[in-house]
């Protein structure tokens, strides 16, 4: 893995940008997509360039169970909000969290990657090193399935809803299979919650117990750390 290390989440955001963008100089046209705070600052140097993403395909992540579009907590809102608004895409797939049948979802997801292979796949990481919201345990032959969301996980997430029961406690993610067929992998992580999920990354062993270590399996990714998420290294 190439590491990278930054000032901050802006310059982080700031050089994500730039790999994106020399991705797509080389013909890249299919974005996997992250939410959360950590691809906040990659957005905006997307929003704010001259960069025409009308011909391109996203497909994002994951979603929460029982949230839809309309919903301000739910992941498609977030990218509606911080990218797709100001920068229209070809065609922007998240995973439909109102579906009544999660199982014939997760196949019908699984067929859009299927069809749009992901050129560049953007990741945040969980303090449990999850990637996507594929948690410990999960096995690296995922595909798209719904997910019981940690403690952990419910918890650091909190921060963007009224009250901790508010929070889903499902998720349709993406799974690590899938995340691994990607072409090129950009791993974004700030702050000091993320050092611990970082130092276990990059020098552990490889364990479905910490699902990003995964990615030292990987032949192209960059990972973009900031002082506090490298200070463990
Ligand atoms: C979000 C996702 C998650 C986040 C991770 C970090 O689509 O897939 O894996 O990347 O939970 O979240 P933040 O960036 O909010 O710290």
């Amino acid at each position: 893995m190439d590491v990278i290390r930054v000032k901050n989440a802006d310059e982080g955001g700031k050089k994500a940008f730039e790999i994106l963008k020399d991705g797509i100089a080389n013909g890249a046209d299919t974005f996997g997509l992250a939410t959360g705070s950590t691809p906040e600052t990659m957005y905006e140097y997307m929003v704010a360039s001259d960069l025409d993403f009308s011909d391109k395909v996203s497909v994002n992540l994951d979603e929460y169970v029982g949230l839809d579009g309309s919903n301000e907590q739910s992941y498609r809102y977030f990218m509606d909000q911080h990218l797709f608004n100001q920068k229209p895409f070809k065609k922007t797939y998240v995973p439909n969290g109102k579906a009544d049948d999660l199982d014939a979802e997760c196949k019908r997801y699984d067929q859009i990657i299927a069809d749009h292979p992901i050129d560049i796949q953007v990741l945040g990481i969980g303090q449990n090193g999850h990637i996507g919201f594929n948690e410990p345990g999960t096995s690296f032959d995922a595909t798209t399935h719904v997910v019981e969301l940690t403690e952990s996980t419910v918890n650091a997430n909190k921060r963007y809803f009224d009250k901790v029961e508010d929070v889903p406690t499902r998720a349709l993610t993406m799974g690590i299979k899938s995340i691994m067929q990607s072409k090129k992998i950009i791993l974004m992580a700030f702050g000091q919650a993320k050092a611990e999920a970082i130092k276990g990354m990059l020098e552990g062993e490889v364990t479905q117990d910490l699902p990003a270590s995964v990615l030292q399996n990987h032949p192209d990714v960059v990972v973009i750390i900031d002082e506090e998420a490298a200070s463990k290294l």
